[in-house]
């Protein structure tokens, strides 16, 4: 218990939920890719020059900038922003634009990281259901941005929890009609059909910022992501950013990672074969709803019984997955969401739901 009169913010304290690591034999709760890229580092000593530690990091990041635009097909105008993963990212983005007033606008359910970071940035949060089909309700985005001061819409897509992909078409309506921020976190956009990514939204949108993480694709422990929008919109966000938050190192290994092509192509493709096939049999148990995940994970809703069992029976076998706070959203009830892992642990996953259900 706080009781000290100088955590001014302890209201806020009490409302943001402890957060936890686990440290379950498999934890499927994290969406982090089960298979491990070797980079070669310690072998090529003279890429990570410790010699110059004593410096603050002095790599130029033009160099890393350029080669993601390349990578995205687009032309490099200091137009991409780097950070500490997406949380870092967003975190600037909230700090950038939040006033006294401001809102943000999600759907519901969406990344609960962007509640919490809203609270952290002292923004109000304005939450939007999703449709019966779990779609946005694009009308309902553009009432809200009207009547709230102040607002910022962050939308992920592909959806966490649920998965689903959103149509560019209807992003790009809500960006025509909102005069403020749009943020399209596309941590799990690898993992959707045909890579349908919406960054040809920032060519005709100065609203537009995508964001793309390397944590969910081989790489969450090095901490990398970025933001990709206009020149403007950057050098805004840039004012509010930490400067030298990202270590020579970090530069260095993910400047690794896009020269050598190390994002494993092989390893998204296979983890979308065992989420298909997963979801193609869960479709087919009864009393069962499996959403059509474009993400590195599946979300299904059943029985509260049966969710329970089932629940019961991966804490059994030391499975970690995750499970909803009953008022998260009216979606997440009695469901639950996991990553894929390696084979063994899908199999033993279907095995358990196969018992559950
Ligand atoms: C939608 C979404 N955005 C961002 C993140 C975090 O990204 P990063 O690891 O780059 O901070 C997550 C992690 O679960 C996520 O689900």
């Amino acid at each position: 218990m706080l009781k000290e009169s100088f955590f001014y913010r302890r209201e806020t304290y009490d409302e943001i939920p402890e957060f936890k690591a686990t440290n379950e034999k498999y934890d499927l709760s994290l969406m982090e890719l089960p298979y491990q890229t070797n980079l070669h580092l310690e072998k090529e000593n003279e890429k990570i020059k410790l010699s110059d530690i004593n410096r603050y990091p002095n790599i130029d990041c033009n160099i890393i900038k350029n080669k993601l635009c390349e990578h995205h097909e687009i032309d490099y105008d200091n137009n991409i922003l780097l950070g500490n993963g997406l949380l870092e990212i967003i975190q600037t983005i909230l700090l950038s634009f939040s006033t006294d007033k401001t809102t943000i606008i999600i759907p519901s359910p969406s990344f609960f990281m962007f509640t919490r970071l809203s609270k952290i940035c002292r923004t109000n949060v304005y939450k939007i259901p999703l449709d019966i089909n779990l779609n946005i309700d694009v009308l309902k985005f553009i009432d809200a941005a009207k009547k709230n001061p102040n607002p910022i819409i962050i939308i992920d897509n592909p959806n966490n929890p649920t998965g689903v992909l959103f149509k560019t078409e209807d992003l790009k309506i809500i960006a025509s009609h909102c005069k403020c921020p749009i943020i399209i976190d596309e941590a799990y956009i690898n993992y959707s059909k045909n890579n349908s990514t919406s960054l040809e939204l920032i060519t005709n949108f100065d609203n537009v910022i995508i964001l793309r993480s390397f944590s969910k694709i081989g790489f969450a422990g090095l901490r990398f992501g970025y933001l990709i929008s206009n020149r403007d919109m950057v050098s805004y966000i840039n004012k509010f950013s930490l400067q030298y938050s990202l270590s020579d190192i970090k530069l260095k290994l993910a400047l690794e990672i896009i020269d050598k092509n190390k994002i494993n192509k092989e390893h998204i493709k296979n983890i979308k074969k065992y989420r298909d096939e997963i979801i193609n049999k869960l479709s087919n148990v009864e009393n069962v709803f499996v959403s059509n995940s474009q993400a590195n994970f599946v979300f299904f809703r059943g029985d509260k019984n049966n969710i329970a069992k089932f629940n019961h029976e991966l804490i059994k076998h030391r499975i970690k997955v995750s499970i909803f706070p009953h008022n998260y959203s009216e979606i997440t009830n009695n469901s639950i969401r996991f990553s894929l892992g390696n084979k063994k642990i899908n199999n033993i996953i279907y095995s358990l739901i196969l018992k559950s259900f």
